[in-house]
């Protein structure tokens, strides 16, 4: 019979080196498992936030906030180019633009009260015919802009949306599609100076979005 000196027998006491042995292992296998895990979270989370990794993706959205507001000027900047031409002092001779999105190129017209007769010629820069998308150039005052531009709708096509003999109805070209021109003179002796014209489309439905002001000076 052995005896460790322990109370317990000698297999006893190797069983337990051999257990303690066996957890130590375990711990350390585990300590390692789990040091593995937490470095890996660290390292996604921190991933985003690096200064110099993933920049690309953080920047996008303000990449494509720039690109929309670039083209948004350029538009801008176009149109008010063309509107500083076409609205010069005194030029007698107009020249005003309509297109397939139900649109004049111009929300303002001056003429000087010098001109003798005035002549405003419509382009339509589209392509839709004119029973689709055709365009007119009507000018009253202020006051005559609604009930005029009502009238025309109901006065029909073979009018060119115009009412026949209708005093309030200043000047009118006939009804362009795409790719026509048309244009009309007349004396601006009966206009005043400082009273508030407005040109517009009478093609049904067109005038709400088609229309700008006529200004003598
Ligand atoms: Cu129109």
């Amino acid at each position: 019979m052995s005896d460790s000196g322990l109370g317990f027998s000698h297999n006893r006491f190797i069983a337990l080196i051999v257990f303690i042995a066996f957890l130590v292992l375990l711990f350390e296998g585990a300590s390692e498992l789990g040091g593995d895990m937490i470095k890996a979270q660290v390292e996604q989370t921190t991933f985003k936030y690096h200064p110099e990794k993933n920049a690309e993706n953080r920047l996008k959205p303000v990449m494509v906030l720039t690109t929309e507001t670039a083209i948004d000027n350029s538009m801008e900047e176009t149109s008010e180019a063309i509107a500083a031409d076409w609205t010069a002092e005194g030029s007698c001779e107009q020249i005003i633009e309509s297109n397939d999105m139900l649109q004049f190129n111009l929300k303002e017209m001056v003429v000087s009260s010098n001109c003798k007769e005035v002549t405003v010629t419509l382009k339509h820069t589209g392509t839709m015919p004119a029973n689709v998308m055709g365009h007119n150039w009507v000018l009253t005052n202020n006051a005559d802009f609604m009930p005029v531009a009502q009238a025309g709708g109901a006065a029909g096509a073979d009018n060119n949306y115009v009412p026949i003999g209708d005093q309030r109805v200043l000047a009118a070209t006939t009804v362009i599609g795409g790719g026509q021109e048309t244009s009309v003179s007349f004396s601006i002796d009966s206009l005043v100076v400082g009273d508030g014209y407005t040109f517009f489309c009478s093609f049904p439905g067109h005038y709400a979005i088609m229309k700008g002001a006529f200004k003598v000076i």
